[in-house]
């Protein structure tokens, strides 16, 4: 009879305990779940009840922002959210149970997480600021999130710079367990990662996000196969501010270097507006040398315009310093009456200090003054030889002025036909490829 009673007794607080653990606190789901005291088996394994079960870690990136891209040193910054979904084979409720919880969090360091590098990451690590706590569902699947200011490296193609879109690989790998124990994969597909990147995406700056492709897979360290989750980020350059500071004034600067033909080299104007013209396009060269890497392999497009227009400018400061050399190669005609002046002022002032020594017959009358019939005649004869002198030397001087004009002329063809070809290998190098 007693043992009837304890048995009664017995089902009775069984009964009301199960109606005490079917409370509607977290608490009381927390010590369903063994979670309120120390459980080290749930922190340090993979929740899996037969070792040969894969873990599927499913992945969800979004794209926030796109904060910078450095073309020096190859990198470009974001900002992301992550989201790790997974499940955990020993937490599980019914929902019945517990007054249809269906979700609780638990602080991250109670449970076991999946340690998930990104390949390329290049930011320091107080760029990641971690959720403390995972998200549980009764079936056993969790989540917990990250957002991160990721820097990532990027090999550019710079070729078609500032027209130029990259495609850049963010690539998520767990690098402690083997693929046989944890697979990537994607909790969304491209299309709807792309919507809400594009919806979500605060600030892209200079730069477009254009595409973003999801490719999972494996790549071995030799020993191991880990699995990989890329992403392929297509980032477009939004090139205006390019165009309006750098390659118009490029070319304005080319067509003043044209303009200047125009202006006689007689005037001596000409020398000084080409090397002007020369100087406004080393300091274009030197906000092109901030821009572009140096380790470029293939010179970008932009370069190749840079260089091409500065040897174009630099070839016609030279010849326009042949044509004024070949222009002053013979005296003009007022030189050269200025010096025959000179030598008959020189000669005033020997006279002048020869007044009081012996004096030569031919000189003696110079000073006009005393000028007499005979010296009169010389000086004329002089005149007259000077003269003619002067009219042979400037058939000598218009020869050369053709020559100048011809060499000019030729040049100035030269140089058109070559910027037209340049501008349309350009044209080709920017469209293409
Ligand atoms: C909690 O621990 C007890 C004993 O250690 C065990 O019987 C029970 O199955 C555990 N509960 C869960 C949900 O693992
Ligand atoms: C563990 O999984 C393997 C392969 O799936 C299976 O052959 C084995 O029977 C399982 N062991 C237990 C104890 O369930
Ligand atoms: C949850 O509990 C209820 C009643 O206790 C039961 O009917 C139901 O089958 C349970 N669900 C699961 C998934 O075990
Ligand atoms: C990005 O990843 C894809 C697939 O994994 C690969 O084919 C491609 O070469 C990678 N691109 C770069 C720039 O690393
Ligand atoms: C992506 O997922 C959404 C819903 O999750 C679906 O409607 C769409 O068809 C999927 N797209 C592709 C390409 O699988
Ligand atoms: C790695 O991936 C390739 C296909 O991407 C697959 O054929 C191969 O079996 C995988 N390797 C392992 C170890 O899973």
């Amino acid at each position: 009879m007693a043992a009837l009673r304890i048995f009664a007794f017995m089902i009775l607080a069984a009964g009301f305990c199960s109606t005490l653990s079917s409370d509607c606190t977290y608490y009381g789901l927390l010590e369903h779940l063994n979670l309120t005291a120390s459980n080290t088996g749930l922190e340090m394994i993979r929740p899996v009840k037969n070792w040969t079960t894969t873990t599927q870690v499913n992945l969800e990136m979004v794209l926030y922002g796109i904060l910078g891209v450095d073309e020096k040193s190859q990198t470009v910054t974001t900002h992301i959210w992550v989201t790790k979904h997974w499940t955990n084979e020993f937490l599980r409720w019914n929902q019945s149970d517990f007054c249809g919880i269906d979700e609780v969090s638990v602080p991250k360091a109670k449970l076991w997480i999946p340690e998930i590098a990104i390949q390329q990451d290049a930011s320091d690590d107080s760029s990641i600021h971690e959720d403390p706590w995972v998200i549980v569902h009764p079936d056993g699947s969790m989540f917990t999130f990250l957002r991160q200011r990721l820097t990532f490296t990027c090999r550019f193609n710079l070729y078609k710079f500032p027209f130029d879109s990259q495609r850049c690989n963010i690539t998520f790998i767990s690098m402690d367990s083997s693929v046989s124990s944890l697979v990537l994969g994607s909790a969304i597909n491209d299309s709807v990662l792309m919507v809400t990147s594009t919806q979500f995406m605060i600030t892209q700056g200079e730069w477009g996000l254009k595409d973003i492709e999801l490719v999972s897979g494996n790549i071995t360290n030799g020993w191991r196969y880990h699995s990989t989750l890329s992403y392929t980020v297509t980032l477009d350059r939004k090139p205006f501010l390019y165009v309006i500071n750098f390659i118009i004034p490029l070319v304005y600067l080319l067509f003043l270097d044209l303009a200047s033909f125009s202006i006689s080299v007689d005037s001596g104007e000409k020398f000084g507006f080409k090397v002007t013209v020369l100087l406004s396009i080393s300091v274009l060269l030197l906000i092109l040398k901030d821009i572009l890497p140096s380790t470029e392999v293939d010179l970008p497009v932009i370069a190749n315009l840079c260089v091409a227009v500065f040897t174009l400018v630099w070839l016609s400061v030279l010849e326009s310093m042949l044509v004024s050399f070949l222009l002053n190669l013979d005296p003009c005609c007022d030189k050269e009456s200025k010096k025959i002046y000179m030598k008959k002022d020189s000669k005033v002032h020997k006279e002048a200090e020869e007044e009081n020594g012996q004096v030569k017959p031919e000189q003696s009358c110079f000073p006009l003054g005393k000028l007499g019939a005979v010296e009169l005649l010389r000086l004329i004869l002089e005149e007259v030889k000077a003269a003619r002198q002067e009219a042979g030397s400037q058939k000598k001087h218009r020869c050369y002025r053709r020559v100048a004009t011809i060499i000019d002329n030729l040049f100035f063809v030269g140089y058109i036909l070559t910027f037209v070809a340049f501008v349309m290998y350009i044209c080709i190098g920017w469209i293409n490829l």
